[in-house]
């Protein structure tokens, strides 16, 4: 019988993604959501629904029951660690085999000092360690569909490029790499061992950015230094922190870092910077696909 997964965070950015391509792989795919209603119109009955709530551990149990690998993600947040951790001891009970994590960037891993949501995801790392389950922890840096949609939204707008973190450069990934890697280390024979830093294929400044908008736009485009952070709607103090700490932490040029990774496990190279800006700015409706421009904040 094909192997049963077990995706978490299925319905937002990234886990979306990471359906779409298990389901064309024919895997028998369970999610997990607090909103049945909505799951069903995206997936109907294409795939399993578990209702449930990291908060609640016999929803968890249930989730995980007969599943052979889980698909590990849930939002920053101040229950980031307990959350991850409680499915992790949900798969262990259930005798999972394999999980794939979705970690933070490498970067606020390695200065867990100076971020609460590394902090958060190296004590589930350890966690995953200490389980004895099979797991691979992805780290991917800022990506594309939430550090650019402000520049998106100012280019749209007539705009300068806004340089929300000076002059540094940085190596965004396009959520579609990470959910490429997420399901091959998913359904791999043998699990793939981590932690794999995931960065797009070029390191860019807001300058270089503007110019290939300038090259998409055929208009001059320059670097508007009043940039400030877009905070989510309803964003909590743990969040607020964490993002403050994103932005000081990207502008110290931690996140200009460049790995093969992507390719390596692919086998084609990570998309680019200029193709996700083609695509962005062609769309016809301002948020372009089904998440897009709603969270603008990372
Ligand atoms: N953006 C970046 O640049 C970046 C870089 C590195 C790492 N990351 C990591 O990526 C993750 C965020 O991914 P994302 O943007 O794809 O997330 P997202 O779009 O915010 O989706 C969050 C998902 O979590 C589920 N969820 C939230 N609370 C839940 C609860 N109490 N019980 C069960 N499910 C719950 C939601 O499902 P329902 O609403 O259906 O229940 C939703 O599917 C974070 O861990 C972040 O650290 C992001």
């Amino acid at each position: 019988m094909a192997a049963t997964i077990l995706v978490t965070g299925a319905t937002g950015r990234l886990g979306q993604r990471v359906v779409s391509r298990l389901l064309q792989k024919q895997a028998n795919v369970r999610v997990l959501t607090r909103r049945r209603e909505d799951a069903l119109k995206l997936w109907g009955d294409r795939l399993e629904i578990s209702e449930g709530n990291f908060s609640d551990p016999a929803s968890l149990k249930e989730a995980a029951r007969g599943v052979d690998a889980v698909f590990l993600l849930s939002p920053i947040g101040e229950t980031l660690a307990a959350d991850q951790n409680a499915v992790i001891d949900a798969a262990l009970s259930a005798g999972v085999s394999r999980i794939v994590k979705i970690s933070g960037s490498d970067w606020t891993i390695e200065s867990a000092a100076r971020s609460i949501s590394g902090t958060a995801h190296a004590q589930v790392e350890a966690h995953l360690a200490g389980s004895g389950i099979a797991y691979t922890a992805l780290r991917p840096n800022a990506w594309m569909q939430v550090a650019l949609e402000p520049v998106v939204t100012a280019l749209r707008n007539g705009e300068d490029v806004p340089a929300r973190f000076g002059d540094a450069a940085v190596s965004f990934i396009d959520a579609d790499d990470i959910a490429d890697v997420a399901v091959h280390a998913l359904t791999a024979g043998v699990p793939l061992a981590g932690p794999l830093v995931l960065t797009g294929g070029e390191t860019l400044t807001a300058l270089e950015i503007a110019r290939i908008a300038a090259r998409i736009l055929y208009r001059p485009v320059g670097v508007s230094h009043k940039a400030a952070p877009a905070l989510p709607p309803h964003a909590g103090a743990f969040e607020q922190q964490a993002i403050g700490e994103f932005g000081q932490l990207i502008g110290d040029g931690l996140a200009a870092s460049v790995t093969d990774t992507v390719h390596q496990i692919t086998g084609r190279q990570p998309r680019s910077v200029e193709a996700y800006l083609r695509a962005r700015l062609a769309a016809t409706t301002p948020t372009g696909d089904h998440s897009e421009g709603e969270k603008t904040w990372r």
